[in-house]
């Protein structure tokens, strides 16, 4: 698939494999790419598909706007009681060599599974959103969308800070401010208990909540949020009911239909995603 064929790639759900029709697109497309790659073969998909993590962070590093931010969504596996790394390594690797800087590595934490009594392990209940930025710090970071309320808001605080160098400074006693910046542990309810029918016939999305925290922070109205393997189109809904231009790419038709529908459905004032290129 050629650019010329894909045309006007904006407010659709591209169907094929992403590193092919990335190739596709113009260099600096996206203000904002966010997904969530298979990985480990925790979840079987249907197809088998296999993809070049490392090329796709090539890939994308291309088409993000200078000061443009992807965001990762991954978790690592466990084989022979050994995690697999893969989230390290994608870090590395994708830090190494395509040219992307870490900007933070957060938790994001969900209830999970009760776990089995007898595993001789922890149970996970964390994945990890990696924020990769392309140029020195992103064009844009708006926190106040983030902001969560202070546990003592009201309350003066006073003591000491601890200095670099080991010894203390006394504070100067002020008022807890009634909201505080979010940390690095970003928790919300696992995706299933959103109520969405639709959402639930692809067996692993993400929270809305999180992708639109994402949107908010990096990104202002009119500008451009990519997925390129957006399932059942989390992504591209939260991005289109925030006023943020989309594009979605999916290699499962079924997936397609089903981001497809979730956009007619959950953000139906919007234009609508045209039909999936073939
Ligand atoms: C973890 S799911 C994404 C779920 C999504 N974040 C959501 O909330 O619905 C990963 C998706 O990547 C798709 N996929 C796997 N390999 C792909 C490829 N090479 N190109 C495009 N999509 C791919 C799978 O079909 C699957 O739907």
């Amino acid at each position: 698939m050629t650019a010329q064929n894909i045309g006007d790639w904006r407010g659709r759900i591209l169907r094929g494999d992403c590193l092919h029709l990335c190739d596709s697109l113009p260099e600096g497309a996206a203000d904002l790419i966010l997904f969530s790659p298979p990985y480990d073969s925790i979840r079987s998909y249907g197809g088998g598909w296999k993809t070049d993590l490392p090329r796709l962070g090539e890939e994308l590093f291309r088409l993000a706007k200078n000061g443009g931010v992807c965001a990762v969504v991954i978790g690592d596996g466990t084989k022979n009681h050994a995690k697999t790394l893969t989230t390290f390594s994608l870090a590395t690797d994708w830090c190494a060599r395509a040219g992307w800087r870490l900007f933070e590595c957060c938790i994001y934490h969900r209830d999970g599974n009760p776990g089995a009594w007898w595993s001789r392990r922890f149970r996970v209940d964390h994945e990890y959103v990696l924020f990769f930025v392309k140029g020195e710090k992103p064009a844009r970071f708006d926190k106040s969308p983030l902001m969560v309320p202070s546990k003592h808001a009201g309350k003066i605080y006073s003591g000491t800070d601890r200095l670099t160098g080991g010894g203390l400074k006394k504070i100067t006693p002020k008022a807890v401010n009634p909201k505080k910046c979010r940390g690095t542990v970003w928790r919300y309810a696992a995706s299933n208990t959103e109520g969405n029918r639709l959402k639930l016939r692809h067996p692993a999305t993400f929270p809305d909540k999180l992708a639109e925290d994402v949107i908010l922070c990096f990104t202002a109205p009119g500008e451009t949020v990519l997925d390129p393997m957006c399932g059942s189109g989390t992504t591209c809904v939260m991005a289109a009911k925030n006023g943020r231009q989309y594009a979605g790419m999916e290699i499962s038709p079924e997936y397609c239909a089903i981001a497809e529908k979730r956009l007619r459905e959950e953000a139906p004032e919007l234009p609508l995603a045209r039909a999936a290129l073939g």
